[in-house]
């Protein structure tokens, strides 16, 4: 029953995968590195018998109703849209950027699958947004392939082929993070969220629930991987996918919060400090009287009264866990991050000295990384960091109505370290209210 679905699907991949097939075992044999990875667009794989079932198909564990999904449901697949409302064309004038959002490669390289003309295998829209192979690589030599029957084997040879690993937790993040906290060739900076873009955040697994998710959960069921526990194990992948999600989202900003130090941006404009790296509500605020400032009772420790600090906001949640997993490696962690606030706290910060530190803290959190995507989770070490967070909050109020008793260094680096930003919502409160 099993196998006479699996082989209908089979006849029906190929049939719908056709011309694709050829090129893909062709280029099974050519060296990948030497064949330029193509992309087809999101259409070669929007076939009924692919991934565009209406329904998920039953006992599959690949729906095939991805696209559907995509097309109907998921954000991503408006992204191009996003340039051509009211916002995208303002924010165009103001950046002067010469050409409409939807035009310039400045926007399109997030808000499309933005591909060099060479690296196109088929003919695909640009206005399709951001589709399957931005998220999971080029696929014309691997898209014959991969309908093949599922296998260790032939995950591998789709990875050669130019697949991303999307099941890595790891990979998968950085993927995400490309464009939801950018990179040196393409980014998000204050400049852009002054003309209107929101401020970037992200964090894996709410983002993956509200993507919404076209995979099945949880992971581990893939051939290979452990079987899940006895409540299938769904809940501690959302633990996981959190928290190993939130230290590589740590270590791809000390690496950006590095490349603007270096004046490294793809057009070569040195825009320093960047403050898209500092607290928003340092600069954003209403005046209020001596009497009733928080921020003048709150004192500003570690820097010069009025100069902006750094913003460590979304670093606060994690070392709750990061202290749950390894004490010693979240010493080492914080004091890290505290010389990189220290630097990036001065008016003028001292560019070297900022990539030097953020720099050390990159592999600092590229250990709890990977640490945290292998550990085998269960309730208590769920429960614990449940606890540790929520004790967190609820402490916060009460250190602020402490605040000036606490003195002893451990308390004052804390201290420092969150009192760098209220929220990590602030480009959005600033956008949509
Ligand atoms: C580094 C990648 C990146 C670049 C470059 C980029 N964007 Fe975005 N943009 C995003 C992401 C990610 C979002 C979604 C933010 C969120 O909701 O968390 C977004 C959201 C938007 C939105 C809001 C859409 C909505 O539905 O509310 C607009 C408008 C927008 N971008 C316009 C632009 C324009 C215009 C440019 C070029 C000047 C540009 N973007 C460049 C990544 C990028
Ligand atoms: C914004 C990124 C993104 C886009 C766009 C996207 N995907 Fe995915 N896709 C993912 C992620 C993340 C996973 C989960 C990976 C995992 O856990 O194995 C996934 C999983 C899948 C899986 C299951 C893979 C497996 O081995 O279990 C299929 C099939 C798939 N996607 C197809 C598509 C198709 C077809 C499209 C376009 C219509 C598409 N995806 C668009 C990110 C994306
Ligand atoms: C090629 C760039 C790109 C990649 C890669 C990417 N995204 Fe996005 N994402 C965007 C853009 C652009 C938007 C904004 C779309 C809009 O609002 O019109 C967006 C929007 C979203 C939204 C909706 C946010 C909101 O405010 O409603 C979610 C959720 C999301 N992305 C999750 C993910 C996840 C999870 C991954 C990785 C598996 C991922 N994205 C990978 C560019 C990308
Ligand atoms: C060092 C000071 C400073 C920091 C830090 C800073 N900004 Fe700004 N921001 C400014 C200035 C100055 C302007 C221009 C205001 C004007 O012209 O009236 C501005 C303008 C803006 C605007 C457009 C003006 C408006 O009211 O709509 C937005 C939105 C914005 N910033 C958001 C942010 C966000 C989000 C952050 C944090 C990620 C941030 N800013 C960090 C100084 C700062």
């Amino acid at each position: 029953m099993k196998i006479a679905a699996h082989r209908i699907a089979r006849i029906a991949l190929a049939f719908c995968a056709g011309p694709a097939m050829a090129i893909g075992l062709g280029a099974q044999n050519a060296r990948p590195s030497v064949e330029p990875m193509k992309y087809v667009g999101p259409g070669s794989c929007a076939a009924t018998a692919c991934h565009g079932s209406v329904k998920p198909v039953a006992e599959s564990r690949i729906l095939q109703n991805e696209y559907s999904t995509w097309i109907l449901k998921d954000k991503h697949a408006r992204a191009y849209q996003a340039l051509t409302g009211d916002v995208g064309e303002r924010m165009a004038r103001i950046l002067k950027l010469g050409a409409k959002a939807e035009e310039s490669p400045k926007c399109l390289a997030c808000h499309a699958l933005y591909t060099a003309p060479e690296q196109r295998g088929r003919p695909f829209e640009i206005t399709e947004g951001v589709s399957c192979e931005n998220c999971h690589g080029p696929a014309q030599a691997w898209l014959g392939q991969h309908t093949e029957r599922e296998s260790p084997e032939k995950h591998a040879r789709s990875l050669a082929l130019g697949m991303s690993d999307t099941r890595d937790v790891i990979h998968r993040t950085e993927k995400c993070l490309q464009c939801h906290l950018g990179t040196s060739q393409k980014f998000v900076d204050h400049e852009m969220i002054a003309a209107g873009h929101p401020d970037l955040f992200f964090e894996l697994d709410s983002f993956s629930a509200v993507m919404p998710r076209h995979w099945k959960q949880p992971r581990e069921s893939a051939p290979g991987k452990p079987a899940p526990g006895p409540d299938g194990g769904a809940n501690w992948t959302a633990v996981r996918d959190w928290s190993a999600g939130q230290a590589v989202q740590l270590r791809a900003a000390m690496e950006r919060l590095t490349w603007r130090a270096n004046g490294d941006r793809y057009d070569k404009k040195q825009i320093w400090p960047e403050y898209a790296e500092l607290s928003c509500f340092a600069c954003h605020h209403s005046l209020s009287s001596a009497k009733d400032s928080w921020r003048q009772e709150h004192g500003y420790a570690g820097r010069r009264p009025g100069d902006p600090a750094w913003n460590g906001s979304r670093y606060v949640v994690f070392r709750v866990l990061a202290r749950q997993v390894d004490p010693a490696a979240a010493q080492e962690l914080d004091q890290r991050l505290l010389a990189v606030a220290d630097e990036m706290s001065k008016l003028n910060p001292d560019r070297a000295a900022v990539a030097s530190a953020a720099t050390s803290a990159v592999p600092v959190a590229q250990r709890f990384a990977e640490r945290l995507a292998t550990v085998p989770y269960d309730s208590a070490i769920a429960l614990r960091a449940m606890q540790g967070i929520t004790q967190d909050a609820d402490d916060r109020p009460r250190r602020r109505a402490r605040r000036g008793a606490s003195h002893d260094g451990a308390r004052f680096s804390v201290h420092r370290l969150q009192q760098t930003s209220p929220t990590a919502e602030c480009g959005r409160s600033a956008q949509r209210h």
